[in-house]
């Protein structure tokens, strides 16, 4: 005997099916449209669908796609009063177990339903849910079509769960930062903040003591005492950005946290045991500098227990179409203009380009196109290129984009809102710059710019800066 759901239309066929399988000993669910079959299977456990494809309301292939997605081991037969060709091959791409044209012999019927349960006796757990991984992980924004990607995403799910060391590996504006975040949001540590100390913005003694903290009175100027990252960021995950710029000398202090999980404050001589887990990146050629002498070897081993390498864009041109995609919605959104078109010779110089700066170059190329373009249809020419590989390291200097978005202004000052947007714009980037140059320490990043604190905070939130800086608490 087993649980079945026919799901169909017509009142009339329901009944046909009710007589049909109750008499053979089998429990019958019947359903008039999709969204209540999809209602029946929640509740479930089924051992079979029975369905027409034609149905009011959602489509049948659709309502089919989501019970395979859902239930991949559920079997499903499929029937329909119009076949087409195309409906059948989608609904067998789809998953269907089995074709029927209405109308169809009882019998045959019959023999197909038995060979259907047949099978799904021999896979037993019918109605097992198929992970909701994929999802999840787009859902944090890492967009990637390529395989190379997926290769990125089914590492980052393989080494979530564990707690060990993982070295993510790119060029500049790959999306390290963003595999990091995805990888502690997919940890048990989620719930923890994701602590982001980048060492190359920091003075190496400065580094030390915004890592390790220190003891009152460790050197003049210590009035109190402090707390470091790797105090903090305890139960949580620590990124250390840009491992590959740090000294030996912090090198070694980072090796003895990894082997022993625990230092002492600068200053202070009691030992600190921490639960931490470390993340970090570089775009450095970490085995150039063993042999340089610049980097430990024993340190990269023990950090490079796992490694993502993220391929450079031009790599995996085939991301491109959809990154264009996500950072016109994005910052359309942003900017309050509807998404605007682009045209086919615009498409192709995105397409074309060896994107030196990689996804960051391409986010801020899309981002000044639609500031230029206010809404209208983005043409080739509204896509500047002029940045070199130069361009987007040299953002430690110049706030990134500024000084070509200025010289576009002066060329083309049209349009009433041109200047509003344009004084937004630099205003945004000077922010985010203040707060990279200060590693998000907003007292700091206020005294740079010649602001008041909470005049600065509240320019953050207006920005939605909140959790871009270089250094966040943001959980995730
Ligand atoms: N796959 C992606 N999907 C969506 N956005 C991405 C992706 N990769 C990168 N980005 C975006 O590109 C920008 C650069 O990414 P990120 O800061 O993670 O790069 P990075 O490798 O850490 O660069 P750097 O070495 O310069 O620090 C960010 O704005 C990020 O959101
Ligand atoms: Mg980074």
């Amino acid at each position: 005997m087993a649980r079945i759901l026919v799901v169909d239309d017509e009142p009339h066929v329901l009944g046909a099916f009710q007589d049909l399988l109750e008499g053979g000993g089998h429990d019958v669910v019947t359903s008039e449209e999709a969204t209540s079959a999809l209602g029946a299977l929640e509740e479930g456990p089924f051992d079979l669908v029975v369905m027409d494809v034609c149905l009011q309301g959602m489509d049948g292939l659709e309502a089919l796609r989501r019970i395979k997605q859902q239930w991949p081991s559920l079997p499903v037969i499929v029937m329909t009063a119009h076949g087409t060709m195309q409906t059948a091959i989608e609904a067998t791409k789809l998953g269907a177990f089995d074709y029927h044209l209405k109308p169809f012999d009882p019998a045959e019927m019959l023999a197909a339903i038995d060979k259907a349960l047949e099978g799904s006796r021999l896979t037993q757990n019918q109605v097992v849910r198929a992970p909701e991984m994929p999802d999840a992980i787009a859902s944090h924004s890492l967009i990637g079509n390529s395989s190379q990607m997926q290769q990125v995403f089914m590492s980052i799910g393989r080494v979530a769960a564990t707690n060990a060391t993982v070295l993510i590996r790119g060029e500049s504006g790959t999306g390290k930062e963003r595999v990091a975040r995805a990888v502690h949001q997919h940890s048990q540590r989620a719930a923890r903040p994701l602590w982001i100390v980048n060492c190359v913005a920091i003075p190496d003694t400065l580094l030390e003591s915004e890592l390790f903290g220190y003891e009152r009175g460790a050197f003049t100027g210590a009035t109190s005492q402090k707390i470091g990252k790797f105090e903090q960021a305890d139960g949580g995950t620590l990124l250390l950005d840009e491992i590959g710029d740090i000294s030996l000398g912090i090198q070694a202090k980072i090796l003895r946290v990894l082997q022993e999980r625990c230092f002492e404050r600068l200053g202070g001589n009691k030992t600190v045991h921490v639960d931490v887990r470390v993340l970090a990146a570089t775009n450095r050629n970490l085995e150039e500098a063993i042999v340089k002498g610049a980097f430990r070897e024993d340190l990269y081993h023990r950090l490079n227990v796992v490694t993502i390498s993220i391929p450079p864009l031009r790599e995996r041109p085939d991301d491109i179409p959809a990154l264009v995609e996500y950072f016109l919605s994005r910052y359309a959104k942003e900017l309050g203009t509807p998404k605007p078109p682009v045209s086919p010779e615009a498409r192709k110089k995105l397409q074309e380009y060896p994107w030196p700066g990689n996804v960051r170059q391409l986010a801020h190329c899309i981002q000044r196109a639609l500031i230029f373009t206010r809404g209208y249809p983005i043409q080739a020419t509204d896509i500047s290129l002029t940045g070199t590989a130069g361009d987007h390291t040299g953002s430690r200097t110049c706030p990134e984009g500024l000084g070509e978005l200025v010289r576009r202004y002066l060329i083309d000052c049209g349009g009433e809102h041109a200047h509003e947007q344009l004084l937004g714009h630099v205003e945004r980037l000077l922010i985010v710059e203040a707060l990279h140059r200060t590693s998000g320490n907003q007292t700091h990043a206020a005294r740079l710019l010649g602001l008041a604190r909470p005049t600065l905070h509240a320019k953050i939130q207006k920005h939605n800066l909140d959790s871009g800086s270089s250094e966040t608490t943001a959980p995730g």
